[in-house]
């Protein structure tokens, strides 16, 4: 990224006014690792987001605050298409929602014909899960540690079809990746049809061998279902990369965008298969759009993708994948193995990235998120199922490793 291409997204008045040519120039020389330890320049970006001075916020998993030139675009836009109403709608909504998906393709590596713009992973996931054509008895795969919205929806196709659902448990540790893959090869029979996998699970912030597990899922002739939710913007990949059936995630995550933006991927070949949740008839069995059918809609969170884009490629998906593990490892390494302190996140670190998480002994994970909140002004969030038990631990591109020694001595003195 040129400083340049840095300036002219986020404009004069916004970032660009945070690093001078000669600045800039020195911090693009250098390498994402490196420069995930400058607090420096992290301190420079944090100014681009307003952050309230009450308490320190380690629960950006929920969904991140967007950046204020994001927000600023946000509510411009909010104001242009209130002053255009019904004129804006029926002239130039679809184009502009078009021109978004398909800047959203590029970043997913997958053509835009595969790729809807939906309000999250939730509506995302449940279109593929509500609309497969299920028979009785057919079975799907997913694990203990998936989401539970997604969860839910898979019981409501056995409450209301007939399929079995076919549940497994993760280890946080496993020797291999293929100890995770046969794991769920475990799971599968001749009637599986549908295998749901987290990319990273949002519990513990690990990340799973999704394309091995793909792979194996295919040698079966098991469709694949990934949960991008915590993945997508947060960690380099491009969605192909990752050989699954369907994509989803959600964008006011780790992208920044406003609340009520996800996607949805689906490969071309499993489109025409799909029932659509809301009808429309109008749209090919085969066109992708047919998913999209929601009605009325908040297009101004559609055109502010694009603006939350602009923020997110003027940083760099590599610069920020570096400083949310560094970020993870930096709190992390200081508590792991400290009397007394459980990490419920993979040591390995090429198992996970930004979210982690801490379980204190003696303290149940709602006493400790109460604890570390009403003691220590610090915000988290707690995780009390699947095996996992502890608070989660998400910080974002504006947490200062100041911020971090908060936590680590709240813990220590929390177990102490
Ligand atoms: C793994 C995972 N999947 C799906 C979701 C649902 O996301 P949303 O509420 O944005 O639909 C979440 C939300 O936290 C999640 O963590």
């Amino acid at each position: 990224m040129h400083k340049r291409d840095f300036i002219r997204t986020l404009g004069a008045a916004s970032l660009g006014l945070l690093f001078g040519d000669a600045l800039w120039a020195r911090y693009a020389a250098l390498p994402p690792q490196e420069l995930a330890q400058d607090e420096a320049f992290w301190e420079r970006i944090r100014r681009a987001y307003l952050i309230t001075p009450e308490y320190v916020n380690l629960e950006n998993g929920y969904y991140l605050m967007q950046a204020q030139p994001v927000l600023e675009a946000f509510v411009g836009h909010v104001r242009d298409i209130n002053r255009q109403a019904s004129r804006y709608m029926r002239t130039r909504q679809f184009d502009d929602k078009a021109a978004v998906r398909d800047r959203l393709a590029r970043m997913a590596g997958v053509p835009p014909a595969e790729l809807i713009i939906t309000r999250n992973t939730t509506e995302s996931l449940d279109t593929v899960i509500g609309g497969f054509p299920w028979q009785p008895g057919d079975e799907a795969v997913m694990a203990e540690q998936d989401y539970g919205a997604m969860l839910d929806m898979f019981r409501l196709q056995a409450r209301r079809v007939g399929i079995v659902n076919r549940v497994v448990s993760l280890p946080l540790d496993p020797r291999s990746d293929d100890e995770i893959v046969r794991l769920y090869e475990g799971a599968i029979t001749p009637r599986t049809r549908l295998l749901m996998v987290c990319h990273m699970v949002n519990i513990t912030g690990q990340i799973l061998p999704v394309a091995k597990i793909a792979a194996m899922a295919h040698a079966h002739g098991v469709q694949v279902m990934v949960d991008g939710a915590h993945s997508f913007a947060h960690i380099e990949f491009a969605v192909p990369d990752l050989n699954g059936d369907y994509f989803a995630t959600s964008l006011h995550k780790w992208l920044g965008a406003p609340l009520g933006a996800g996607l949805l991927h689906v490969r071309q070949e499993r489109i025409a298969a799909l029932w659509p949740t809301f009808a429309d008839l109008s749209k090919a069995d085969d066109d992708i759009l047919k998913l999209n059918h929601t009605g009325t809609h908040p297009v101004h969170t559609d055109l502010a993708i694009a603006d939350a884009l602009d923020f997110h490629e003027a940083i760099g998906i590599r610069r920020k994948e570096a400083r949310l593990r560094f970020l993870q490892h930096y709190w992390t390494d200081r508590v792991r193995g400290a009397p007394g302190v459980t990490l419920n996140t993979p040591a390995d670190p090429a198992r996970s990235c930004g979210i982690a998480n801490v379980g204190v002994a003696g303290l149940a994970p709602a006493a400790l998120a109460d604890a570390l909140f009403t003691r220590y002004g610090i915000w988290t969030v707690a995780i009390d199922g699947a095996g996992v038990r502890g608070v989660r631990v998400t910080p974002h591109l504006f947490t200062s490793t100041a911020e971090l020694d908060a936590l680590v001595r709240a813990l220590r003195e929390l177990a102490a």
